[in-house]
């Protein structure tokens, strides 16, 4: 074999490889098999001949007529969709056992609004919507469609919302929807996208709302979204995105509502959501986040609802939060914090719920809570809290709902609950209750507060006999007598 071919066939092996994922493990030019190579390649051409006959089987479709004229609704009605002349609609939807467009049905090429989901369409002709140039509104989900032709939706110059939801598309065309400038809704969730062409939605510049969500993204470039000026909301959930861009975001200036939970991130740069000043909610759970930087959240100042929860944050502090004024909602569950310093959330005073349950706090500062005057749900359940200074909850005079249950508790600090004027809920269930005689004070307020306690009557888990009765049952004679005793004997001594 000739120098020049083997070098070749050598990279074409690694870049084949490379593509597939096959060779990852190993560092791809030396230790990569030549069988391996062979393989990854013949598996990427496979794949690629897979994408060929895809787009062979909608060339085959035959597309439906479309006829214009008024007597294309009469026509309209003898096929097995049902048309709406004054509505002009036509719905084909959940017409079972079709996998392709009815080819005998008639299209009036004034139709407004076409439903075509839940049938088994698996392709599609790129004329099957040749000439709809008044068509706004499109439904094509809940089909098997796995490859949109380029021009499918070229004549639509009219469309308003375009519903692809629940298909099996791989991968979208480059100019796919180059010529729907009127796009103000586009759902693409539940599909298999693993990347979007940086240009794709470039002639979006109306969109109102886009959803991506339950793909497999793997990234996004930095301009994908760059030109969709009037998006308002953002659906990225349920991807595989790992990282983005700091500039993703940045043409978003209207954006109100971006979700990018259940993905993989495990960083954000400081700008990511620095141009998103109209931003309202911001769903980050169930990512990788160990750090939040400071500066990312100080021009989301119209954020009411934050969710960080389900990641692996061990630290959050004052300065991630003092420009969110009107922030309501904040989910910090199931993370690693451990500490809450004092004044962390000093600059939340329209705060209305704070999720903090799932971490492994074990100390909480005094003034940990400070400022949230309209604090009514405060959930600390599942951590590992010993205890909690006596004024710790001082501020929080509209708090409703309290849970402590599933914490390391043996007994509550002297007045600690005094003074919750509107406290109706309250979980205190298992905890490690030791009843002695600072169990007092808990016992007390269980008898007072009988009707706010939302779980079972909490237990002493010790000392000794008293292992097994109910807090609320004990007396001074029960906990304090030994002490007591000892107390005065010592008395007695001086
Ligand atoms: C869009 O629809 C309107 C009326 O619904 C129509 O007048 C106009 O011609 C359509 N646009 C195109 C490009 O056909
Ligand atoms: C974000 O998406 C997830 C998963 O798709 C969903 O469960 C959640 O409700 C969404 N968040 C918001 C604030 O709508
Ligand atoms: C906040 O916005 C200002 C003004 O647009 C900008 O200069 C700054 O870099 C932004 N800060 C962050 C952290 O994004
Ligand atoms: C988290 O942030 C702190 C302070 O900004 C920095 O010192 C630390 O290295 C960061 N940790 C990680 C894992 O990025
Ligand atoms: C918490 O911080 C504030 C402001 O720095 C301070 O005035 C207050 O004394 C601190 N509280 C406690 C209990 O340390
Ligand atoms: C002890 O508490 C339980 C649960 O509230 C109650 O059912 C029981 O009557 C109490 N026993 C006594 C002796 O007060």
């Amino acid at each position: 074999m000739s120098r020049g071919l083997l070098s070749h066939l050598l990279t074409c092996c690694v870049t084949s490889a490379l593509l597939t994922g096959l060779c990852n493990a190993a560092p791809a030019s030396a230790s990569c098999k030549s069988t391996e190579c062979l393989t990854a390649a013949l598996l990427r051409l496979e794949l690629e001949l897979g994408q060929l006959k895809k787009h062979v089987r909608n060339l085959e479709q035959s597309a439906w007529p479309i006829e214009g004229g008024s007597v294309a609704w009469q026509k309209c009605r003898k096929g097995v969709c049902h048309c709406g002349r004054h509505s002009r609609t036509v719905s084909c939807q959940q017409l079972r056992g079709l996998n392709s467009v009815p080819r005998r049905q008639v299209i009036p090429d004034s139709v407004e609004v076409l439903h075509l989901s839940h049938t088994h369409i698996d392709a599609i002709h790129e004329n099957a919507f040749r000439g709809l140039f008044r068509l706004k509104e499109l439904y094509v989900s809940e089909n098997l469609l796995e490859v949109l032709p380029a021009k499918l939706f070229y004549d639509l110059e009219n469309l308003s919302v375009l519903n692809l939801r629940g298909n099996r598309i791989t991968e979208l065309e480059k100019d796919l929807m180059v010529n729907n400038r009127l796009l103000t809704v586009l759902d693409l969730s539940d599909n298999r996208l693993t990347e979007i062409y940086e240009q794709e939605f470039s002639a979006l510049s109306v969109l109102n709302y886009l959803t991506l969500r339950n793909n497999a993204i793997v990234s996004l470039r930095p301009d994908t979204f760059r030109y969709l000026r009037s998006l308002e909301h953002l659906d990225l959930s349920g991807n595989r995105l790992s990282s983005l861009p700091e500039t993703l975001f940045s043409s978003l200036k209207v954006l109100q509502i971006l979700n990018l939970s259940e993905n993989r991130i495990t960083a954000l740069a400081d700008m990511t959501f620095g141009e998103n000043v109209r931003l309202v909610t911001l769903d980050l759970h169930q990512n990788a986040l160990e750090n939040l930087s400071e500066p990312l959240l100080q021009n989301t100042t119209s954020v009411t609802y934050l969710d960080l929860s389900a990641n692996r944050l061990s630290r959050v502090s004052d300065r991630h939060f003092e420009r969110l004024l009107f922030l309501r909602h904040l989910f910090l569950g199931y993370n690693k914090i451990k500490h809450l310093e004092n004044g962390t959330f000093t600059a939340l005073t329209s705060l209305e719920h704070l999720f903090l349950f799932g971490n492994s706090m074990t100390r909480v500062d005094n003034g940990a809570f400070r400022g949230l005057h309209q604090l009514k749900w405060l959930l600390l359940n599942d951590n590992d809290i010993k205890t909690l200074p006596a004024n710790v909850f001082k501020d929080l005079g509209s708090l409703e709902r309290l849970q402590l249950n599933s914490n390391e508790f043996h007994s509550l600090a002297t007045g600690l609950l005094d003074n919750l004027p509107r406290l109706r809920q309250v979980q205190l269930g298992k905890n490690p209750w030791h009843c002695d005689c600072f169990i007092l004070y808990l016992t007390h307020w269980l008898k007072v507060n009988r009707d706010k306690l939302w779980d079972r009557q909490p237990k002493c888990r010790g000392p000794g006999d008293l292992g097994g009765s109910y807090v609320i049952n004990m007396t001074f004679n029960d906990v304090c007598d030994g002490q007591w005793r000892s107390m005065v004997s010592i008395k007695g001594r001086v």
